[in-house]
This record gives C-alpha cells, structure tokens and sequence, in this order.
C-alpha cells in the first residue's frame, strides 16, 4: 500500500499493538512490523526500525502502556512494570525525547492504561504541532537570512521527516515548507554512512513529494558547500545541551564547519522536547558507540581487513559556536551570536 508522506505515520497505535513502519527494508519495501511487548519495542528501537529522536519518543510513550498491557497479561509486580519500562527508557542513549516521554506518561501510570494511553496519543499529537510550527518559523528565517531572489538550495544530513517524528519532521520539515511556498531548488541529501538514512529515508520521502533532489556522499559535503552550490544547511538533533552543544547524526559537526568557512547558515530544527537544559554541554552528552559490523560490512559482506577494528559512533556533537539558528516551536534562537536555548526555553 502507498503511504502519501502527508499521512505517514511511522508510529501508529492500533489499539492492542504498536505498529511502526520498519525503516530498516525502506525504500524498497514497506512493511508493517507489530510491537506488542517490550522485548519486540526495545528491539525495534534499537535495531532502527523506528529511529530519530522524536519517532523513538512516541514509541517510548506508547511503550509505557505495552508494559502495563503486558505486565497484566503476565501478571507482573508494579515494580516489574516499572523495571520493564525503564528498559524501553534506556534503549538508546543520546536522543533526550525517549527519556523525556517516557518520563511524561509514566507520571500517568497510577491513571491506568486508558490515561497512559491518552498521554501517549498528546505526545505524538503535539509533536506534530511543534513541527508544523518549526516549518513555518524556520523558513520564514532562512528567507530573511540568505536573502537572494530565487529559490533556495538546502543541504541535510540523515532523515528528519515524516520517518523520524510523529508526522512531517523537523528539518526535512522546513525543507517541505519551503517546496510548498515554492522558494526551494534543490535539497543535497548526505546519503548518511553508515547506515544510509539520507539516501535511504530522507530519498524516498523527497521522492515521494516530488521535491528535486540529489543523494551525494557524506564526503562530497564539505565540497559542495564551499563550491557555493548550497545557500545554507538543515539538520535535526538528538539532544542540545544547555549551553547549544548539539548532538546528531555522526557526520553533522563536519557539515557545520564546512557552514562556517563558506559563511552560510547552519540551522539546527529541533522541538523543546530535544533541548536538554540539565546538560550542561555537549560533554556530558551520552554517545551511542554501535557494532562494528556497521562500519566494517557492506550488505553483510566483509569490506575491510580481517584484522581491522571498526570506530562506530552514531552521533556527533556541533558546537554551539557553530549553530546559526536553533528553530523550535516557538521560533528561532541564534545561537552563535549568543542566544542561548536557556534564556529562552525555561
Ligand atoms: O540513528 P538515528 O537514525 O536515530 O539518528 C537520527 C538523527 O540523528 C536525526 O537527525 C535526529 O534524531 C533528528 S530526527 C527529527
């Protein structure tokens, strides 16, 4: 069945299951795949089936009533429930919204699985306001800030859309909004090493809509921005640190300083639910390290050296210092020039 991106909805809640649309067989098969119990969520979550920060938070909060659903049909202690849910909570380390979620609707969990539920469904409802929001704020400052007479050319790193959020996304969300106005060219999409979400994901979701644009190599970035071919970059976050500190996709940080060389905009989209204030920066951001065989196969095939040790950090962290804007649903901060998400976020 065709999915119009519109009506994508990488998280759906059916009632007794939680699909989500697997991303790892995309773009060449969309399939359904059915959680109804923690190990089959956190499995998901970690196996990338559902992926991007807020997607895995709608799925953290939904997991919350999965755990109190299971938890009833296998007769657990509260404290099981509690544990089991700390499980969902802890499947990934560095998007903050999976804690954050979670944490929401687990202050529901005394309410019973329908006011657990009800949580769920408000965290994916709001996140698909906040991006809405996001969209039309970011664009609105991209045309301000690069200020030419004609359509714009965006550079993104990863998937940030429809996928990767409750509905729409972030980045790919203002990109969508600049197509629908009619100001935008031609996004490049970083295909995304090593597991390929730009030309994968961030692909077929432009595909879909009819949006121009091309997949390049993580290592033609930096090229292509200081060529001039590129008005400014868009990119999602997994959690900004207190100070502007950002963490996302590994890849980002070199982006954002190919950004700054050539002079053009670095702008980060992200919900409020992704700033992190107790983090004071990026330092104390968490990392994931994943398997080696990520780095070291290609299609389950060995491509380097049997002696060779593969370096898989998922993310990375930009530094504040490099972050133009910071778009969230109540408009933009400039970071770099000193306004930082504290002074306005609290
Ligand atoms: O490992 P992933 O695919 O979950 O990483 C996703 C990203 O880094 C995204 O850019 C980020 O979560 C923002 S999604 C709106």
């Amino acid at each position: 069945m065709s999915q119009q991106p519109q009506e994508l909805r990488a998280v759906e809640w059916t009632g007794d299951a939680l699909a989500l649309i697997d991303q790892t067989a995309l773009p060449h098969h969309t399939r359904i795949l059915h959680v109804r119990d923690v190990d089959g969520l956190v499995d998901a979550i970690q196996r990338l089936v559902v992926r991007g920060a807020p997607a895995i938070g709608a799925a953290g909060a939904y997991g919350v009533a999965l755990a109190l659903l299971q938890g009833r049909r296998e007769g657990w202690s509260e404290t099981r429930v509690r544990a089991e849910i700390a499980r969902v909570r802890a499947a990934r380390p560095t998007a903050v919204n999976l804690m954050v979620c979670v944490d929401r609707v687990v202050e529901r969990l005394a309410d019973g699985v329908d006011a657990v539920l009800a949580e769920a469904v408000a965290v994916q409802r709001e996140d698909i306001e906040a991006n809405r929001a996001m969209g039309a704020h970011g664009a609105d400052w991209l045309l301000k800030k690069v200020a030419v007479d004609r359509p714009l050319r965006i550079l993104t790193h990863c998937n940030t859309g429809a996928l990767a959020t409750a509905g729409w996304g972030t980045a790919l969300g203002v990109i969508r909004e600049l197509h629908a106005r009619g100001l935008l060219e031609v996004v490049y999409a970083d295909e995304t090493r090593p597991l390929l979400q730009g030309a994968r994901l961030t692909a077929w979701e432009l595909d879909q809509e009819g949006i121009p644009h091309y997949v390049q190599a993580d290592g033609a970035a930096a090229g292509t921005i200081l060529r001039g071919d590129v008005d400014a970059a868009v990119v999602g976050a997994d959690r900004i640190a207190a100070n502007g500190d950002t963490a996302n996709k590994v890849g980002t940080v070199g982006v954002a300083l190919a950004c700054a060389d050539a002079g053009i905009p670095f702008l980060v989209a992200a919900p409020t639910s992704t700033v992190d204030l107790a983090t004071p920066s990026g330092d104390a951001i968490h990392i994931e390290m994943r398997g080696e065989a990520e780095v070291l196969e290609w299609g389950g095939v060995r491509t380097a050296p049997a002696g060779s040790r593969g370096h898989n950090p998922a993310f990375d962290v930009t530094p504040g210092r490099l972050v133009t804007g910071l778009v969230t649903e109540h408009g933009v901060l400039e970071v770099s020039a000193g306004e930082l998400p504290a002074d306005r976020l609290a």
